[in-house]
């Protein structure tokens, strides 16, 4: 019968003899016996080999096996304390399914070649276990809108029009017109808020960010959702329930996984709404309080953000931030003139930005004077300025970077970490 590793560690099947399909992890030969370390998708086990307990072929194929051949094991589950896991197996047979070449990854390497051998790097425990994590938090966050009535939308990523300013735009010929890689799906989600009410769209956003940053990709998968009715507060609420949705859920049903991606689950455990709300003007007064130094009037880079965050345990959310450098789409606020009914979740421990939401300009006439204020062609932006004129509503919506919040969750040091391939101003092969 072919088991898993998890099902091996569960000790239902102590001293059966079973069968596993996996790659060899680790290996090591002397006299009569090959210790072989195992994996599968599921977990890593320790397999003896000794000669006299399994055929002549398999005794060559045990000897002969590379780090990463693939094979067919077949032994006995046995007790052992010392065995990582608790559970060793005592092989009966070992059949290489491919040996292959001498596996090129090897410990201490540079961070350039493991991004160079990356579709290689991808089978490492590490990055294993980051793309399990992500796959859950993922899952947690779909969960999380679709349980509370949202419909997902589909996108397209080919744009005419750019929705956060020309300077990192992708252009592309299209068919001998100029088109761009989308950077947000925001406008096009927002379509859908007149007949659905409350969506979400789940796909990949592109910059062509020039900078290299710990935080920064040219591509990135963006979550965002978009609602009908919701004004600022509502839509500040949402992202914190969403927020602690996906953390609790991950410390509760996968505490393993994520110390195993180095993050203790007790840390994570702390992260309860509510989120602190500080407006942009207190938050700018705070970094000048705690030795940095900014002007009111400008944007927070990381190292602000870093300083405003140093000592949170919890995201915060920097709100009303002045209009003039926030994008054209930001509502401004009636009761504080000047700035926009805006927010930007900043993740503790020098994370930093993961969300930028907002409530939008819900009316024509507002809206095509913003744009004129902000030197948009109003050509370009024809259909989504239409929206405003047949039955508008005040709505609201935020995007949150995918890997800036794995990045968070799963403590990691670079988000290029967060996602299998990243693309970076440097790179994008393989
Ligand atoms: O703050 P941003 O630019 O906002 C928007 O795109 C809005 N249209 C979203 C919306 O309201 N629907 O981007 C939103 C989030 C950021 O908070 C950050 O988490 C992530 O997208 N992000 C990036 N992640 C990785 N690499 C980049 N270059 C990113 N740029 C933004
Ligand atoms: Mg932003």
């Amino acid at each position: 019968m072919i088991t898993t590793i998890a099902k091996v560690f569960t000790g239902q099947m102590e001293g059966k003899e079973i069968s596993l399909r996996g790659w060899v992890y680790r290996h090591r030969s002397g006299g009569n016996m090959v210790f072989a370390v195992v994996r599968d998708s599921t977990g890593i086990i320790q397999v003896a080999v000794k000669k006299d307990k399994v055929s002549e072929k398999d005794w060559k194929d045990a000897n002969d096996a590379y780090v990463e051949s693939s094979l067919t094991i077949r032994g006995v589950v046995k007790k052992d304390e010392r065995a990582p896991g608790g559970y060793e197996i005592g092989a009966t047979g070992f059949e290489l399914i491919s040996r292959g070449e001498p596996f090129p990854v090897a410990k201490d390497l540079s961070e350039e070649y493991l991004l160079d051998i990356r579709h290689l790097w991808m089978r490492s425990q590490k990055m294993t276990n980051i793309m399990k994590a992500r796959h859950h938090i993922v899952n947690y966050l779909r969960e999380f809108f679709n349980n509370d009535g949202f419909y997902e939308i589909a996108p397209p990523i080919i744009t005419r029009s750019g929705c956060e300013g020309g300077s990192t735009l992708f252009e592309m010929d299209y068919f001998g017109e100029k088109a761009y890689l989308t950077q947000s799906s925001q406008m096009y989600a927002e379509v859908f808020v007149f007949s659905h009410e409350k969506v979400y769209v789940l796909a990949p956003s592109f910059r062509a960010e020039k900078s290299r940053t710990i935080r920064h990709l040219a591509e990135y998968w963006h979550l965002e959702p978009e609602m009908a009715f919701y004004d600022q507060k509502m839509n500040m609420d949402l992202q914190e329930k969403m927020v602690q949705y996906a953390v609790e859920k991950m410390v509760k049903e996968h505490p393993e996984l994520l110390k195993a991606c180095g993050r203790d689950p007790l840390e994570l455990e702390k992260v309860l709404a509510p989120f602190e709300r500080m407006d942009y003007a207190k938050a700018v007064d705070r970094v000048n309080e705690l030795g940095g130094k900014m002007a009111h009037g400008e944007d927070f880079g990381a190292d602000e953000e870093a300083i405003l965050t140093k000592e949170a345990i919890r995201p915060m959310f920097v709100h009303n931030f002045p209009k003039d450098i926030k994008a054209f789409y930001m509502r401004e606020d009636p009761k504080k003139p000047g700035t926009v009914l805006n927010s930007d979740l900043l993740a503790p421990a020098g994370h930093g930005e993961i969300i930028g939401g907002s409530e939008r300009i819900w009316q024509y006439d507002e809206l095509v004077t913003r744009m004129k204020e902000q030197n948009l062609d109003i050509k370009d932006y024809q259909w989504y300025v239409d929206l405003r004129k047949y039955g508008s509503v005040p709505h609201s919506g935020f995007g949150l970077g995918v890997e800036r919040f794995v990045k968070w969750m799963l403590n990691l040091d670079h988000i290029r970490d967060a996602i299998p391939f990243p693309r970076t101003i440097t790179r994008c092969y393989p």
